[in-house]
């Protein structure tokens, strides 16, 4: 296990950002990113290419990409909601895109006004034409163990729809406890069950830290073998559409545990301090996660 590695994609500029009080200007979304890249995080989820009108937080996307620093080898990802998204991202320059699929009704209607067929149906479609355009697609589950509209979700769902779409050809799947509801137990077992579907090379996972369990979901995950998650700098994130989700577990927090744990996860914990202290400056919201505190004390003694 020692100095075996994690990937981590931080989805702070996105999840992190659609759901702040204060929108942020292109300008700070990049110092923002550049200060995430500069950490060492090697994959970014910079924005998404959805309705202004629904978030408004991410109109502009484009011009974010246009500004990214290009040489540092960054995969850069938007999250996308429709066949639109999709065509929007490709002409701004992503060569990765996410696309979200449900794992109930409820959550589709209430996000993208489309059922989870629907949704399962474009994404198949998205596929069809990444494929030919060589570009990376992830598909992340939303509400993959509850949901706010209808409830506890059935793993079955999951497994079903992890499966297929990893047959179609999604680079990854990603699954998403879109509010932050999850257990260790429940994340052990499910995710348990999708590494002995598929194996655990595409498989990743999402986790809110509303009930202060993201962290130890991570660790559950771990234990089945996932080697992939996403996370949000200085614990910023929520969804608007989904009443009661709050902040992504923080980058800095799963960093922490899994450097600790001898996993290697390529971030410079001192450089993502200044991105999470650039993150509560520029939203004035961010709690920083729980580990943060504690990390700035080690830093300051090994600086003194
Ligand atoms: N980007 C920008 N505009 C888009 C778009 C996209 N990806 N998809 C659709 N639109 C536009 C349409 O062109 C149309 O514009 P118009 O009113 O100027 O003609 C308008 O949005 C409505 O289109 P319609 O297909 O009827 O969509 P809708 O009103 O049912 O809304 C979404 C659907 C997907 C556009 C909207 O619900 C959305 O952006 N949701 C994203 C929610 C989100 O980001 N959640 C958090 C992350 S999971
Ligand atoms: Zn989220």
């Amino acid at each position: 296990m020692v100095n075996e590695q994690i990937v981590i994609t931080d989805v702070g500029p996105r999840d992190g950002l659609q759901n702040q009080p204060i929108i942020l200007d292109v300008g700070q979304r990049l110092q923002l990113i550049d200060a995430i890249a500069d950490a060492g995080v090697s994959s970014i989820e910079v924005g998404s290419f959805v309705s202004p009108k629904a978030v408004p937080a991410m109109r502009g996307t484009e011009d974010v990409f246009a500004g990214l620093s290009k040489a540092n080898g960054v995969r850069y990802t938007a999250l996308i909601p429709n066949m639109k998204g999709y065509e929007r991202a490709v002409a701004a320059g992503a060569r990765a895109v996410t696309m979200v699929l449900y794992a109930s009704d409820g959550m589709a209607k209430k996000n993208v006004n489309m059922s989870m067929l629907q949704a399962d149906r474009v994404t198949a479609d998205i596929l069809t034409r990444a494929r030919a355009e060589q570009i990376e697609v992830t598909a992340i589950i939303a509400v993959a163990f509850d949901c706010p509209f209808d409830g506890p979700t059935d793993p079955a769902v999951v497994r079903a729809s992890t499966a297929n779409f990893l047959s179609l050809g999604a680079n990854q799947v990603v699954i998403a406890d879109t509010i932050g509801a999850a257990d260790p137990q429940q994340v052990r077992s499910l995710t348990a069950d999708l590494v002995s579907d598929n194996g655990a090379a595409r498989l990743g996972c999402h986790f809110h830290d509303t009930r202060a369990m993201g962290l130890a979901n991570v660790f559950a995950a771990v234990e089945s073998g996932v080697r992939r998650f996403e996370a949000s700098i200085a614990g910023l994130g929520g969804c608007p559409f989904a009443p009661g989700a709050s902040g992504n577990v923080a980058t800095e927090d799963v960093v922490m545990m899994l450097e600790q744990m001898g996993f290697a996860t390529g971030v410079d914990i001192k450089a993502l301090l200044r991105a999470s202290d650039i993150a509560e400056q520029l939203t004035g919201t961010a709690l920083g996660g729980r580990a943060k505190p504690w990390l700035q004390k080690r830093m300051n003694k090994q600086a003194g």
